[in-house]
């Protein structure tokens, strides 16, 4: 059973990576030959716990989070294009942890990064290097930062960064993950070695449980908080894209100020639940209305020139591809929001203020 279960999980893994294998990483497995046994292995280790990827996510799908983005550009955009800015004392940022309550788009502005960002992108789960890689994890943190200096421009995403932390003397802080956070300590130091153009991003919902050595590696920390009015507005019209619907500009103002304390994984998944109404309503419908261009539309009994039939019906006489769903409503977001609360807890959000005024920054 482990053994299928493990066979099952290394053929998933090796799937997602292939899809996501991008040029980069072609060279990197060409250029092994030349570097001995134990590190080829390491880097085929890598290339399966690594996604360099490109996804499809840009500024401007990412709602609010201004400043966030501000600073992220500042770091991974202008000194790139614009190297001769960052001389002398003047330095980028190196090292950036955004924290926030789950679901507030951290994940999502890193994948924003990758996609617009002109460098090479490693995305790394603190998760699964203490789980894949047990006892080979730091030498894999080790090569992970070599390809990242051997490929610079880059920037490597560690998610969930505080699965690596237990307090630190306690008891219960695993060996493996003291020695893999130890040496990405020494790999962000960089030590004798040129780190210049490798940004490390990283992301935890929980930083008040990070231990302060790798709190303070991380200079830059900027708060990912939940979405303002405004923000929230934005994201039910990028959720609804160009799906019909007939709501207006005070339609989205009032969901906005309906959906106080939602984040914004909470209203992606309200719009989610929203998209199928047309689908249930049409489903459930006993009236269909034909309109001039041969359509069916379900419809109320009231209307005066409803037909009395079913969806199974229509598509019994071969009209299925002519039923066609009704736009999107206010009603149907209301039905929606009425029965959702918001996930994330009043004494979450206060934690995560609370460091923020400690150690933190507004993004
Ligand atoms: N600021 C945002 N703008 C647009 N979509 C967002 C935003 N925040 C969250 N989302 C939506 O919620 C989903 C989950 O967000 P994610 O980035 O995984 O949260 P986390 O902060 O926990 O990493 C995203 O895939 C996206 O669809
Ligand atoms: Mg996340």
């Amino acid at each position: 059973m482990h053994l299928y279960l493990l066979s099952l999980t290394m053929i998933v893994v090796t799937t997602i990576t292939m899809r996501f294998y991008q040029r980069r990483a072609e060279e990197f497995r060409v250029g092994v030959d030349d570097g001995g046994r134990e590190r080829a292995k390491l880097r085929a280790g890598l290339n399966s716990a690594i996604v360099s990827e490109k996804p499809n996510v840009k500024w401007s799908d990412v709602a609010g989070l201004e400043s966030a983005k501000q600073a992220l550009q500042e770091a991974v955009i202008l000194p790139v294009k614009f190297p001769q800015f960052f001389t002398g004392k003047r330095l980028p940022w190196r090292a950036f942890l955004l924290y926030g309550p789950p679901g507030t788009g951290k994940s999502y502005l890193a994948k924003a990064v990758a996609t617009e960002a002109d460098s090479t992108f490693f995305s790394v789960s603190s998760s699964d290097l203490l789980s894949k890689w047990v006892g080979e994890s730091e030498k894999l943190v080790s090569n992970l930062f070599q390809m990242a200096r051997e490929s610079a421009p880059s920037i490597i995403f560690i998610d969930e960064i505080d699965s690596l932390s237990g307090q630190r003397g306690e008891g219960n802080e695993s060996e493996a993950s003291r020695r893999i956070k130890n040496e990405i300590f020494v790999q962000m130091q960089g030590v004798g070695t040129n780190n210049d153009k490798v940004l490390v991003l990283a992301a935890t919902n929980t930083p008040y449980s990070l231990d302060q050595a790798i709190r303070r590696r991380f200079d830059k920390r900027i708060y990912i908080s939940l979405p303002d009015l405004k923000a929230r507005q934005h994201m039910f019209k990028v959720h609804l894209g160009d799906t019909h619907n007939n709501l207006t500009e005070s339609d989205f103002e009032s969901l906005a100020r309906q959906s106080e304390g939602f984040s914004g994984s909470d209203i992606s998944v309200c719009v989610k639940d929203v998209l199928l109404e047309p689908v249930r309503k049409t489903r459930d419908a006993m009236h269909f209305l034909k309109t001039r261009e041969g359509l069916w539309v379900p419809c109320g009994p009231e209307q005066p020139a409803a037909t009395l039939i079913t969806m199974q019906d229509l598509a019994a006489q071969g009209l299925a591809e002519k039923i066609c769903l009704p736009p999107i409503t206010r009603s149907d977001f209301n039905k929606i929001l009425a029965r959702q609360r918001p996930t994330v807890s009043k004494s979450d959000l206060e934690l995560h203020e609370r460091f923020t005024k400690e150690f933190g920054e507004e993004g």
